[in-house]
């Protein structure tokens, strides 16, 4: 039939008899349509042999991506930690670590408490209130990461005797940025508060971080 079609679409050609029409339909044409038809085969054979080798490219590809997914037991240990905060008492704190950042769990007196209170939140550098920062019920636990907002240094005040900076919470002596005892920035470079880690009480004294 293609060689029929083929021969047709000269309208221009000078017509043939059944004879010359006969022996182009036959052998030259023929052999044409078999070459084409060979072709088409090996383009399909390189399609299929292009798309098998994409798939098991894909395959090849999507194991280590799975392998890669698939946490191992000891970043999975890593991913949250709980702390007994019992032993902590007020106006004490205690430095821990968490996904390899130092953590500060501080336990505040009321009147820590009442100075972070009362200062108007919307006049801070990153404002936000205690409550905002702590957990209702247990607004004396301020949890944050002990890394300062500027530059990353591990500010001081959460061990015993280290100077706790003009407001009372943190200070950070690599370039002078003071925390209150929300761990607010109040003064010096850090654009941010200490950060708050996700956390939740599993009881009382236990909280799980992470
Ligand atoms: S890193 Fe803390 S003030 Fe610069």
């Amino acid at each position: 039939m293609a060689t029929v079609k083929k021969t047709t679409g000269t309208s221009k050609a000078p017509r043939k008899n059944a004879a010359e029409a006969s022996a182009e339909l036959t052998a030259p044409t023929s052999t044409a349509t078999v070459d084409e038809g060979e072709g088409v085969r090996r383009r399909d054979f390189i399609h299929i042999a292009t798309v098998s080798f994409a798939g098991v490219g894909a395959v090849a590809v999507a194991i280590p991506l799975v392998s890669q997914m698939s946490a191992s037991a000891d970043v999975l240990a890593l991913a949250s930690i709980e702390v007994d905060v019992a032993a902590i008492q007020p106006g004490q704190a205690i430095k821990t670590s968490w996904r390899k950042q130092p953590v500060f769990i501080r336990n505040l007196t009321p009147v820590e408490i009442e100075d972070a209170n009362k200062v108007d939140a919307a006049s801070l550098r990153d404002p936000q209130t205690l409550a905002e920062r702590t957990q209702p019920g247990k607004e004396n636990w301020l949890i944050t990461l002990g890394v300062c907002t500027h530059l990353g240094c591990v500010p001081l005040g959460a061990a015993s005797g280290e100077v706790k900076g003009e407001y009372g919470g943190y200070f950070c002596p690599c370039h002078g940025s003071h925390y209150d005892t929300a761990a607010r920035i109040r003064k010096g470079p850090a654009p941010l508060n200490l950060a708050v880690p996700e956390y939740v009480f599993l009881s009382d004294t236990v909280v799980k971080i992470g």
